[in-house]
């Protein structure tokens, strides 16, 4: 069976990730291509073999007769294009964030359920090495009870296209937290079992906008001097789950401090993960005494984002990255900065959806 694959946006992510990892996959026929820069969509269609290049969505979705598109707009646009495309009986493979807030995320899993067809969140590090390992290793219950979750993304300068629409709030709903932090918000849940969340209290600041500095790749702040940037620059919080455990996060696109990191770390009763930057130890106890175990992770991924959204496709199963989750990582945000708003915890039952 043949799948009519089309590509809404063809920027960064659209020709880094999406169309290269449907480029390797069989039986997928690259029919379209579409952004709003003629000169984008134009040439992507010509360099990756599309049929045809659109610069209007609707009008792609209405003409050609696609079995799945991915979404790799600007934030803003994965709510309307992804409810349009599901209307039209499209499955659809949407970046990260789901959306700009918890309310539309929610409307996008309803349009999908209303549908029948997949959507799964193009939320990739799950599906890395360190991520499966982790998931099996708390699914064996090899961590014991996981009580307590850290996970951070914190640069030392790299605020990306002040003026563009990272940086604009009603583009992008927000700075870091939303653009970095729902990567290893989603796995520290993910590996949780993705508990609801009780409560959340938060702060965001917006420090840099003007900064000129710049860190050791000569990183800083590109773009327009005068554009707009109306999204925080760091974002902390922490959050009570309803399994329990709590979950203390910092993201950032700028900070004074010694070096970039990505990482997280989970506490649990019978073992303790830490992941930073592509290493990953384990720390247990054997013969009562405690062992660092250092899982080797030279392996190719075990699975494939892009096969397995097709794999989700021809066989109905649910994807690992579930939209459904993802409404919960949006609620974690909403509540952050509204807590940073208000100066107050939020109590979801009480004040969110
Ligand atoms: N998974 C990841 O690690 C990862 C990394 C980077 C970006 N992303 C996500 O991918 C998405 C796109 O980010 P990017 O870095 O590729 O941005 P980008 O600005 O490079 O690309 C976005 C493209 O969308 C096009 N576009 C804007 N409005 C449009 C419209 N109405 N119709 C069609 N096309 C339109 C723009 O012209 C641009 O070419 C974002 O949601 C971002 O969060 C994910």
């Amino acid at each position: 069976m043949t799948l009519r694959y089309g590509c809404v946006g063809a920027g960064g992510i659209a020709r880094a990730k999406h169309i290269k990892g449907y480029q390797n996959i069989p039986d997928v026929e690259f029919v379209a291509v579409c952004d709003e820069n003629e000169k984008f969509a134009k040439e992507v269609a010509d360099k990756y073999g599309f049929n045809t290049y659109y610069t209007d969505y609707r009008d792609m979705l209405e003409k050609e007769k696609l079995d799945f598109i991915s979404v790799c707009t600007p934030n803003f646009l994965h709510y309307p294009v992804t409810v349009l495309a599901l209307e039209k009986s499209i499955h659809v493979h949407c970046e990260k964030p789901i959306a700009l807030n918890a309310k539309e995320a929610q409307q996008m899993v309803d349009a999908k359920n209303r549908a029948g067809k997949i959507l799964m969140v193009g939320l990739n590090n799950r599906f890395t090495n360190h991520a499966w390992f982790v998931k099996q290793y708390a699914d064996e219950g090899l961590f014991g009870e996981i009580y307590h979750v850290r996970c951070g993304w914190k640069r030392v300068r790299g605020i990306p296209g002040k003026g563009g629409w990272f940086t604009n709030k009603a583009m992008s709903g927000g700075g870091p937290l939303i653009d970095l932090g729902v990567h290893f918000m989603d796995l520290v849940m993910y590996f949780m079992g993705y508990p609801n969340p009780v409560s959340v209290t938060g702060a965001t600041y917006s420090k840099f906008s003007e900064n000129k500095c710049v860190n050791s790749s000569g990183w800083g702040m590109t773009g327009d001097d005068n554009g707009i940037m109306d999204v925080e620059d760091m974002a902390v919080g922490f959050v009570r789950l309803d399994n329990g455990a709590t979950l203390d996060l910092e993201f950032s696109w700028a900070s004074n401090i010694e070096k970039d990191e990505n990482f997280y770390e989970i506490r649990g009763t019978k073992g303790g993960a830490i992941y930073c930057h592509g290493e990953l130890k384990i720390i247990t106890e054997q013969i009562s005494t405690l062992v660092e175990i250092n899982p080797n992770l030279n392996f190719e991924n075990p699975i494939d984002e892009f096969s397995h959204f097709i794999d989700c496709i021809k066989t109905g199963k649910e994807p690992i990255a579930k939209p459904e989750e993802s409404v919960k990582l949006m609620q974690i945000i909403d509540g952050i900065y509204l807590s940073s708003e208000s100066k107050k915890e939020i109590y979801f039952q009480e004040e969110i959806i």
